[in-house]
């Protein structure tokens, strides 16, 4: 196949990572264009990365007739608008997680996709994470019997930008920043399921001085079959971050720790350059990790979406998926304000942000049907 050219919108983590992702795959994908705000930013991170173009304004990428496909990788607060625009230039788009901040939002961008003839595809990367994937196929295969509980966690010291600390900006805090994750892999590891309900504890236990976000999110969500996931994620994990599961059948279980769990356990008294994400030191014992974006299925999604707009393969997370989500993380935030369990569907109209649920528990209340 032709190589599928790809711009992307934002200059820093997430970019990085998808520019690597990309080199690692050669033959479907290749990034042509960067576009990012800050002045000098684009253009450093193109020399980085080999890129030929870069622009300080996105709507001019999107003018690019080269580019096919955008990714997404700007603050959640502009998932939405970029997509929009991306969807009305005809580019096909890959948007990070959290799809957006609003189901609004999630509506206007599937449909202006639609409207374009252009797929919106969802950067969910634990659907291709090599040790999940293995989980799944275990679990598919009837290995655990009727699988009735999964758990995926994320946990980790804080988020690297002031953005995400900002709800205005993020929406939420670590519930809407990892939990996506988590909501999507239970979803996506039961095969698809409606949600029933969902009940989530929230709280800031270390952070109240920097965010009115969550720090801590213990999220429990019931599918259609009674089956059960277990969210749990955290902002105040020293140590690296860490990423985990746990599967449950009536005949048998499985555990997956996609970070630790692949790393070389380590001793130093000197340090080094890199052990894991979030690591705040490489001395004493450490767990470094090798290939963490193949370990995590970035390269493995790239890939996937190229063949997407190939017509080659058929999108498994798309902005159906991001929708289905992002209902989940409207009904945490209402549980945990409400305290008790939320029934889905779930479509509070006119919430400006999903945290605004929690923190006020009346508007809550008009969502339920
Ligand atoms: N899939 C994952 O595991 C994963 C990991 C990290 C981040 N993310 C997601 O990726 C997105 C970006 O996160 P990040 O960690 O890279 O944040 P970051 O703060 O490191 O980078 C954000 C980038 O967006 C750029 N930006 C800001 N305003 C912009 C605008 N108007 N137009 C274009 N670019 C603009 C910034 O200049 C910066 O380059 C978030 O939605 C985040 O949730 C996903």
């Amino acid at each position: 196949m032709t190589k599928v050219k790809i711009g992307i919108v934002g200059s820093r983590f997430q970019a990085d990572c998808i520019a690597a992702s990309v080199k690692a795959m050669p033959d479907e994908a290749e990034v042509v264009a960067v576009a990012s705000p800050t002045p000098g930013n684009a253009e450093a991170f193109a020399r980085r990365h080999g890129i030929p173009r870069f622009h300080t304004d996105y709507r001019e990428l999107l003018r690019d007739p080269a580019i096919e496909l955008v990714s997404i990788t700007a603050p959640n607060r502009l998932h939405a608008q970029i997509t929009i625009d991306a969807a009305r230039a005809g580019k096909h788009v890959v948007c990070e997680k959290p799809l957006c901040i609003t189901l609004e939002e999630a509506d206007a961008m599937i449909d202006a996709c639609r409207t374009a003839g252009v797929l919106l595809l969802y950067a969910e990367e634990l659907f291709f994470a090599p040790k999940y994937v293995k989980a799944k196929q275990m679990a598919d295969e009837g290995a655990f019997g009727r699988v009735h509980l999964v758990k995926q966690g994320e946990k980790h010291s804080g988020p690297h930008s002031d953005w995400f600390w900002d709800v205005e900006q993020s929406g939420g805090g670590a519930l809407m920043d990892l939990g996506c994750h988590g909501i999507a892999f239970c979803w996506w590891f039961l095969g698809k399921q409606k949600v029933k309900s969902v009940y989530a504890h929230l709280s800031t236990q270390t952070h109240g001085a920097r965010t009115q976000g969550d720090d801590e999110a213990i999220t429990i969500i019931e599918f259609e079959d009674g089956a059960i996931g277990v969210v749990e994620n955290s902002w105040n994990r020293p140590g690296g971050m860490d990423d985990s599961i746990e599967v449950f059948g009536d005949k048998g279980q499985t555990y997956a720790d996609l970070l630790m769990g692949n790393a070389l356990p380590t001793y130093s008294e000197v340090g080094f350059g890199y052990a894991v994400e979030k690591a705040s030191t490489t001395k004493g014992w450490t767990y470094p990790v090798y290939e963490e974006h193949w370990n995590y299925g970035f390269p493995q999604e790239m890939r996937h979406f190229a063949r997407c707009v190939r017509g080659e393969e058929t999108p498994i997370s798309d902005g159906e998926t991001g929708r289905v989500v992002q209902e989940v993380l409207y009904a945490a935030y209402a549980s945990a304000g409400l305290g008790r369990k939320v029934t889905l569907p779930f479509r509070p109209q006119g919430i400006a942000k999903p945290i605004d649920l929690w923190k006020r528990p009346e508007l809550a209340q008009r969502g339920e049907s």
